[in-house]
């Protein structure tokens, strides 16, 4: 068994009874704390940053030593793995990341490799090696990687685009092209997330950012079934059998039942969902995640310990929930703010505790 301190959020996510809802934040390391923008100057641009193992691994404990996190996650991104499947990244600071080249046709997907994206992204693996000697065993180290659907989007778009038109109407088109560049995502992914949880990951999140874009069927097919073989093989896997997973798909409120059966052990909410609800939809069997508008930051004092009471009254009685937003944290939050939730959630959750 793992010999880390703090284990409420491997407690909750296998079931164990906790003393307080554990709480940590996505997009926790980044631009709203000024040591971030210091090091990232440091490191050059974004993307030195996610490929120095030292420096990544310095922002990453960043949040750690300001608030009371129950677990860190490994600074870097998802669109790492088109890069190292040949798309080259690019990230400009008013644009966000993009693809110059992206994905037009078949043969382009033929010539997007699949193999050793593990070896190519090592510098992932020495980051997190890195972050688990500085963590010392105090808390998890959560590993992660884009969903399938979510990795084509931005390789079939570019970038993040308003209406998705092109890569929502090869879903009909062109499906075949759809699931061969799938099928090579399912790979690399899953040889990608197996190399975090050798390198020392604790927990594994697969982030299904755009999953909400799709109907029903072809969520399905095309976000959710990739995602259901990643786990399966991870579970086929020795260093990864065991290893706890969460599913984020932004949008997914109502496929509770359909992730619930996924495999994975705890759901991420967004804020459109109703935790009490998705807690009644899914029972206890599962873990919940989430699930806080990430906009509440921006209030009061009073009005962000509401805001997260309400979530937490909503979860009610029990061991299964992990506080988090519902989406990541933005630039804009002050980092008090951040603080005052942490300590609050914290403190408020004791009461549904039993020891
Ligand atoms: O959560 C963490 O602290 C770990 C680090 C992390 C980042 N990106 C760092 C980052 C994680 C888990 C991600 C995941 C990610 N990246 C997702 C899935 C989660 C989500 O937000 O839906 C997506 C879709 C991406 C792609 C991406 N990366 C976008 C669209 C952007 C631009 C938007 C923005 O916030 O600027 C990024 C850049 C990015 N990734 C930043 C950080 C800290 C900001 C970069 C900077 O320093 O300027």
């Amino acid at each position: 068994m793992s010999s880390i301190k703090n284990k409420r959020i491997l407690d909750v996510l296998n079931g164990v009874p906790v003393d307080k809802t554990p709480v940590w934040i996505m997009r926790q390391a980044g631009r709203y704390l000024p040591e971030y923008k210091a090091t990232r100057a440091q490191a050059g641009s974004f993307l030195d940053l996610c490929q120095s193992p030292e420096l990544a691994s310095e922002v990453t404990i960043q949040p750690i030593k300001r608030f009371d996190l129950d677990a860190a996650i490994i600074f870097s991104d998802i669109l790492t793995i088109p890069d190292a499947m040949g798309l080259e990244l690019k990230f400009e600071d008013n644009r966000g990341p993009y693809f110059d080249n992206p994905i037009d046709d078949i043969d382009d997907i033929k010539s997007l490799s699949d193999k050793n994206t593990d070896s190519k992204l090592e510098y992932v693996a020495e980051a997190i090696i890195h972050t688990k000697e500085k963590l010392n065993n105090e808390i998890p180290l959560i590993g992660f990687s884009g969903s399938p659907w979510t990795l084509s989007t931005y390789m079939v778009e570019g970038s993040a685009t308003k209406e998705f038109r092109k890569i929502r109407s090869i879903v009909f088109k062109e499906p075949e092209m759809l699931d061969l560049l799938t099928q090579k995502l399912v790979k690399s992914i899953t040889e990608y997330l197996i190399m975090q949880a050798k390198a020392g990951a604790d927990i594994l999140m697969i982030f299904d950012s755009w999953g909400g874009l799709l109907n029903t069927q072809n969520y399905v097919n095309f976000s959710l079934n990739p995602m259901k073989e990643i786990i399966s093989n991870l579970r086929k896997n020795s260093i990864t059998r065991n290893i706890p997973i969460v599913l984020f798909t932004k949008g997914g409120g109502s496929w509770l039942n359909q992730i619930a059966e996924s495999g994975c052990n705890a759901i991420g909410l967004d804020w459109t969902t109703d935790i009490s609800m998705a807690r009644n939809t899914v029972g206890e069997n599962i873990a919940l995640q989430g699930n806080l508008d990430p906009c509440a930051l921006h209030g009061t004092e009073e009005s962000i310990k509401d805001a997260a009471s309400k979530i937490i009254d909503g979860y009610g009685f029990g061991h299964r929930h992990i506080f988090n937003l519902g989406h990541g944290i933005d630039q804009y939050v002050d980092p008090e703010n951040l603080g005052i939730l942490i300590d609050h959630v914290k403190e408020y959750s004791k009461k549904y505790h039993q020891n």
